[in-house]
């Protein structure tokens, strides 16, 4: 597994932002998106995760979609793991390294919106320590 970093979405070789679209559908299909609005822009930043595959050459199989408001909070839009690489830490992995490098850019908060019925990513979020406060999950980085 290999875990990277982009600034921007748009126009990147692993054509992210079509990943990211086709997950957003995916979501909504699950009933986990509250419509069918973007919640990203191409102008968004990423972690991904390549490299899951047992053989063939390395897929894109994971993404957090996020920016970073003017206040130094993070956003994450999206968070998706495609099912076939699901349950082997994709998304623990991608978390991580966000963490990482927000806070090295001075960030102390990392925020997004849950669809009350996505028992899932709750439970994922409540192992990572997150806060979820109505519609938002909030992770206080520092204090
Ligand atoms: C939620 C999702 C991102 C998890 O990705 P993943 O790569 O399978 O997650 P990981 O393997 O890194 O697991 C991380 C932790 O969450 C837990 N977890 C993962 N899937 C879970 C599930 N369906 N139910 C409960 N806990 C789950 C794991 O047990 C693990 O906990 P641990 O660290 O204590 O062992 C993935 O299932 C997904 O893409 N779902 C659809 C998209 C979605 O709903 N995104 C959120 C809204 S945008």
């Amino acid at each position: 597994m290999v875990v990277s970093h982009t600034d921007s979405i748009s126009g990147h070789h692993l054509n992210l932002n079509e990943f990211a679209i086709r997950a957003w559908l995916d979501v909504c299909e699950a009933g986990f998106g509250w419509s069918r609005y973007q919640p990203f822009k191409p102008t968004d930043s990423a972690v991904y995760v390549t490299g899951m595959e047992t053989e063939g050459p390395p897929d894109l199989a994971g993404i957090i979609v996020y920016n970073i408001d003017e206040d130094r909070r993070a956003h994450i839009q999206i968070g998706y793991v495609l099912p076939a690489y699901r349950g082997q830490g994709a998304y623990s992995a991608m978390y991580k390294y966000l963490i990482e490098n927000v806070e090295g850019r001075g960030v102390n908060v990392i925020e997004s919106i849950i669809h009350p019925d996505n028992t899932p990513m709750m439970s994922l979020a409540q192992s990572q320590e997150r806060d979820i406060v109505g519609y938002i999950m909030r992770h206080n980085l520092r204090g």
